[in-house]
């Protein structure tokens, strides 16, 4: 049968239907929703944990708090928080509370003026990915050094923009703990309202001073899936409360996304372009593969994208299983056969693979010995805990469920159309799971009222010196953009799919330029 190499932290593809098991899994959950944010607490006592750490555990030159915050009965969710700037904020509350952690979570303070700076939400992708790997290996303020056993402060962090909380969702991923794990959320409704309980405690209880702040939500890979849909959720569920003269306080300003899954048939029609054309006009080399193998992809791709239609228009999940596998055994055929061994490596097609799935070797990785550091787990408050970067049964189970094919198209038209919401889009070009032809055939194609002018805008060159955006054309070479106030993308160049990290000072450059508008 075919087999599907890479169906983690963006999870493009997946044969496996419907399943039953899954199903009724999903329905016991719903009886969670009793303890929904705008309910009263059940029972008394603290419903979160918070404690500050040590500039050993993230050298980040500035405050951060770990801590969890209880979902349910059932589930904590682990947050990790930094903040912008030296400036030292009055956690009163979050000292007071004694330490003992279910749900965690980070929170950075911005490096630049945490208390006007907004704050940025940041889920890292799978499903099944810790948000850990968008603080070590992303967006953060520290790396592990190889020692796997203390960090170094980087250079360029989105906390030099914003106070930034890193959250390990759905809960029973990474940090955040689960009793039942046939309870993990395996689907976006289920996964936004855990998501929204997390954000109303946490701005209400853990910290207060965060009422009324503006909100970016932001994340990579299948964190497109998870921007768009919670948004949208969370966006709903404020409106409704605000009829009723309740609302948590979230003022959600933007969405960004970095090599994020939207519609999975527009990356299959994208490899065609990737792998056999020159889409990038920059001077690279092309076809990357043989023209043997180009007319068979180039001849398929108007197939896939009738099938991609037809997953689109009925977000059925039997329909988008079947269209997703028939262009993964047409125009995805010779990318994926090439995914082993010294072939193909999805995530950056700058390397090679190593060894199929992730096609690097994340056992010797040092961010996962350093988090599995005794002393480390100590501070964080999870003593003797197997710590995953990637949790493949939470991966396995979103597959099982179907829910990998589903496209989130409609959640985008959403916020377009019917928010104020700011769109932002960031994509390496050497991605390939995720790749920046596939996604400039997405944007041109996606429904909304501002369709028309965006598609007919032509990519540009985009410029930076010094931490700042170049409007003269100077400078350093990003890659390409382009857009208008509600819509961007930035195309990066040397970057795979984690452009975050492979491009941290271009990708910075570009989000405090967006963040102040
Ligand atoms: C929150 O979770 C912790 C750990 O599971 C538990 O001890 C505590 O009672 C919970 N608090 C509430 C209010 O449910
Ligand atoms: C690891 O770091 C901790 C805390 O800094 C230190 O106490 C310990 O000795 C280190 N372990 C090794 C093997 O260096
Ligand atoms: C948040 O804003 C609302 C409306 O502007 C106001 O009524 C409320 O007091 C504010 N809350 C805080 C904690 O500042
Ligand atoms: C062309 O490439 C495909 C897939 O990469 C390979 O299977 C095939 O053998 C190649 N054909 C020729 C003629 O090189
Ligand atoms: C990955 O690391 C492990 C542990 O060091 C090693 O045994 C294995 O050979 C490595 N795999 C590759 C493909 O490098
Ligand atoms: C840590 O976990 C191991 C394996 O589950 C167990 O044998 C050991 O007793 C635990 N240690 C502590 C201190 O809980
Ligand atoms: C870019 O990211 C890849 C992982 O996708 C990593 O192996 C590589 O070291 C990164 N390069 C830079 C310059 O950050």
């Amino acid at each position: 049968m075919w087999s599907l190499p890479v169906s983690l932290l963006l999870a493009t593809i997946s044969v496996l239907g419907f399943s039953a098991t899954t199903q009724a899994a999903v329905q016991d959950e719903e009886q969670v929703v009793l303890n929904a944010p705008h309910r009263q607490p059940i029972s008394p006592g603290p419903r979160f944990t918070c404690r500050q750490q040590s500039p050993e555990l993230c050298d980040a030159g500035s405050q951060h708090w770990t801590g969890t915050v209880n979902i349910s009965s059932e589930k904590s969710m682990f947050f990790c928080a930094f903040c912008s700037g030296p400036f030292v904020m009055q956690h009163a509350l979050c000292a007071a509370i004694p330490v003992s952690l279910t749900y965690v979570v980070g929170y950075y303070e911005s490096r630049d003026s945490p208390e006007t700076d907004p704050v940025l939400l940041w889920m890292s992708g799978g499903p099944g990915a810790t948000s850990e790997l968008g603080q070590f290996k992303g967006i953060g303020p520290c790396a592990v050094n190889e020692d796997g056993n203390s960090t170094r402060r980087l250079e360029f962090s989105w906390i030099d923009h914003a106070n930034v909380v890193f959250i390990d969702q759905p809960v029973g991923v990474g940090f955040s703990q689960i009793s039942d794990r046939n309870q993990i959320a395996t689907n976006l409704h289920d996964g936004a309202r855990d998501v929204y309980t997390f954000l109303s405690t946490f701005t209400k209880e853990v910290f207060p001073e965060l009422a009324n702040r503006t909100w970016h939500i932001t994340g990579e890979s299948m964190g497109g899936h998870y921007v768009t849909s919670y948004t949208e959720y969370i966006l709903k569920q404020e409106a409704e409360r605000a009829l009723q003269g309740l609302d948590i306080g979230i003022h959600i300003d933007s969405a960004i996304i970095v090599d994020g899954y939207i519609d999975g048939a527009y990356q299959y029609t994208g490899y065609y372009d990737f792998f056999c054309e020159d889409w990038r006009a920059d001077g690279r080399l092309y076809p990357l593969m043989n023209a043997t193998a180009c007319q068979e992809m180039g001849e398929a791709v108007a197939a896939c994208e009738e099938k991609g239609a037809m997953c689109r228009d009925s977000y059925d999940v039997d329909v988008c299983a079947w269209a997703m596998q028939s262009c993964g055994q047409t125009v995805g055929k010779h990318f994926t056969d090439g995914v082993k061994p010294g072939g193909w490596n999805p995530y950056d097609s700058r390397f090679k693979c190593q060894e199929p799935p992730l096609c690097s070797n994340f056992s010797t990785d040092e961010t996962i010995v350093f988090l599995n550091q005794p002393w480390v787990q100590e501070q964080l408050g999870f003593p003797n805990y197997t710590f995953q970067l990637i949790d493949f049964d939470t991966n396995r189970r979103w597959d099982a469920a179907g829910n990998l094919n589903l496209p989130v198209t409609r959640e985008l038209t959403w916020l377009l159309d019917n928010s104020d919401v700011r769109v932002l889009f960031f994509n390496g070009n050497n991605d390939i799971i995720i790749n920046t032809p596939g996604q400039m055939r997405l944007l041109d194609a996606q429904p909304w009222k501002g369709q028309a002018h965006f598609r007919s805008l032509r990519y540009q060159d985009w410029f930076y010196t010094n931490g700042k955006l170049d409007q003269g054309g100077g400078g350093k070479k990003g890659g390409t953009w382009k857009g208008g106030e509600r819509l961007k993308i930035y195309t990066v160049d040397e970057a795979g799919h984690f452009s975050a990290m492979n491009q941290s000072e271009a990708l910075g450059v570009v989000v405090a330029d967006w963040l102040r508008k």
